[in-house]
């Protein structure tokens, strides 16, 4: 085993997110345009085969938890047999996935039989007509099949996220708690972050995370931060007093979590990044397409993580958004 992926402040990088596509079959505005059609052709995206071959060596340096996301990863053809192939990794110890939920229904137990143990579903609504607006398609009850398959297929936890965007979802904030309370469910409400194709974000359109709390409070009752957080996960959590149910709440505008970071990500055309936020990048595919060995795809993974900044900087006046959007960052 190599020495531990550090990077120049401190922070050990252990965690992988992995998009498998940059494709998806809804269109939330926050993240593509409604015409979204600028996807990589098939030959740029990496096959199961070289996803595969950084997870092993990325394993060696340390990496012990992995993320799939896209995009939408289930439009991603034999699923399962990548999610079989990762699981089976020496050194993996947590393999989770997030989707939007459309194609689970199907795919849920499969998944789950593969290997995969965690799961985040993608949903902002309970309203289909908000859900509609949204994402610009009618696959609300698809959506809330699939939610109904994942729970039954026996994951380690299933979770619910929700981008909490002002001046939109302030009426989904408070049943989507209840909604959670009633399934077991987490809800994690993700601050809207600027991440979308067509530059729609400005601070003055993030509905922040006090603003959730207090309406969760004064509608359902008091909370309680759990007090035992691991404290890299880019959730702050909190328990409902009267013991049922708990929500988490992604910050990442109004109280940045990159002083915890361990993450870093492969894009699907095999690129790392070491932030959502990243503008520059370290090829890893051509590594993987001429023979180097897998010393070469270490070094570039140890550059990518010195490489990284202290930070993202939203709350600057200095922001400059990343130059690809989220769905071909991968969540
Ligand atoms: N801001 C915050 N979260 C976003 N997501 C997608 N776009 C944005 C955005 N602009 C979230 C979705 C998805 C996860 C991968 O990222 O909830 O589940
Ligand atoms: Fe698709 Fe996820 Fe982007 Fe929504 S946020 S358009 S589900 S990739």
């Amino acid at each position: 085993m190599h020495a531990a992926l550090t990077d120049g402040f401190g922070r050990l990088h252990d965690s992988l997110r992995i998009s498998v596509t940059d494709r998806c079959n809804i269109r939330c505005f926050y993240c593509m345009p409604e015409d979204a059609g600028n996807f990589q052709p098939r030959e740029e995206i990496l096959t199961f085969e070289e996803i595969e071959r950084v997870v092993r060596v990325a394993a060696g340096l340390g990496v012990n938890k992995l993320r799939i996301t896209g995009g939408e990863p289930l439009l991603r053809r034999d699923l399962p047999v990548l999610i079989a192939k990762l699981a089976a990794v020496p050194g993996i110890a947590d393999l989770a996935l997030t989707t939007n939920g459309v194609l689970l229904e199907k795919l849920a137990a499969p998944l789950r039989q593969a290997g995969l143990s965690r799961l985040n579903i993608h949903l902002d609504t309970l309203d289909r007509e908000r859900f509609r607006q949204i994402t610009r398609r009618d696959d609300f009850e698809k959506v809330m099949r699939g939610i109904d398959a994942a729970c039954a297929a026996g994951f380690r936890s299933v979770k619910i996220n929700a981008v909490a965007v002002k001046n939109l979802v302030e009426p989904d904030i408070v049943p989507l708690a209840r909604f959670g309370r009633e399934r077991g469910i987490e809800i994690r409400y993700i601050e809207f972050m600027p991440l979308d194709s067509q530059s729609l974000w400005d601070r003055s359109k993030v509905l922040l995370m006090d603003t959730m709390l207090a309406m969760l409070t004064r509608e359902i009752g008091p909370l309680t931060a759990v007090p035992d957080q691991d404290p890299r996960a880019p959730a702050t959590e909190f328990r409902f007093n009267d013991g049922n149910g708990r929500v988490g709440f992604v910050a990442s505008v109004s109280k940045p979590f990159c002083l915890n970071c361990n993450r870093l990500r492969l894009t699907a055309d095999g690129h790392l990044r070491n932030c959502l936020f990243a503008i520059g990048e370290t090829p890893v595919k051509h590594l993987l397409r001429d023979g180097s060995p897998d010393e070469a795809i270490a070094i570039a993974i140890r550059a990518n993580v010195r490489e990284k900044w202290i930070g993202h900087q939203i709350n600057t006046a200095g922001f400059v958004p990343p130059p690809r959007p989220m769905y071909s960052i991968g969540g």
